[in-house]
């Protein structure tokens, strides 16, 4: 099992210049976006989405709307889904216009947990909870659910503030190295995790995280921009023939 494109590692196969481009991507996003102190309103996937300040923007970062389409095109009625790092609710709330019911969102930010609990208000979508949490830490382990989503930090190093943990994991991308683990640990049988990651992303590590916590994953969506590669990855728990097959 590995996450299937030797290239998703920027550090074995891109450039210094498009690294350098996309640290300037990244300021300019923290300062003029990311990091402002004010609640703005905007349309993604078809949802009316308030963003609160320092929370991820649905509609300007491009991964979010990839992701709510996808979702937004399956049948997840009566399935029990969790998102972890929720920002402004758009997977959640996607998930939960897909016909999914409960939609639990957790996000360590708290202006996010607000955001999405407003925008499931502002949506009509009240099978939706947000809570405040480190990852699962908010999430007994009898809480199961069929579906988790993620679509986490894309870079290693440390965060400037709360609004840029949206961006940075801490070094070695601390902050999220055992969602994979706890991911496992709240799935129902047969459950599945939808994870999305960017070229950005360090492969190897994640490829090693999610093979501890016992998945295999497969590639399902594939999304270019100019500077940037995004890929949608479906997880599912090994089985125990598969593991003594090994
Ligand atoms: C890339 S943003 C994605 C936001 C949203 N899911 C979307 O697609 O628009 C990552 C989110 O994860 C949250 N996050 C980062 N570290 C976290 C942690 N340890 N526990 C919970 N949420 C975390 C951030 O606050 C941010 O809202």
């Amino acid at each position: 099992m590995t996450l299937d494109n030797p290239s998703i590692n920027p550090h074995d196969s891109y450039g210094l210049g498009r690294r350098i481009f996309r640290k300037l991507v990244h300021f300019f996003s923290y300062h003029f976006i990311i990091d402002r102190n004010r609640t703005t309103s905007t349309e993604a996937a078809g949802l009316h989405l308030k963003v609160g300040p320092g929370v991820f923007h649905p509609k300007i970062f491009l991964t979010s709307e990839f992701f709510a389409k996808f979702l937004q095109a399956q049948d997840l009625t009566g399935r029990s889904v969790v998102e972890v790092g929720t920002g402004s609710g758009i997977l959640a709330l996607s998930a939960a216009k897909a016909g999914a019911a409960p939609v639990l969102a957790l996000d360590i930010n708290p202006q996010a947990v607000a955001t999405a609990a407003a925008n499931a208000e502002l949506n009509g979508l009240p099978q939706v909870e947000a809570r405040h949490s480190n990852l699962f830490s908010a999430v007994s382990e009898s809480e199961k659910f069929d579906i988790v989503l993620s679509s986490p930090p894309s870079f290693g190093g440390e965060p400037k503030s709360m609004a840029d943990r949206a961006w940075h994991a801490g070094p070695g991308y601390r902050d999220i190295l055992p969602l994979f683990d706890q991911a496992a640990a709240r799935l129902k049988p047969g459950g599945v995790m939808y994870l999305l990651i960017s070229s950005d992303t360090n492969a190897a590590l994640f490829d090693h995280l999610i093979e501890k916590a016992g998945f295999t994953s497969t590639r399902i969506a594939t999304q270019s921009i100019v500077i940037e590669e995004f890929y949608l990855y479906e997880l599912r728990q090994r089985t125990v023939a598969a593991i003594a097959a090994e």
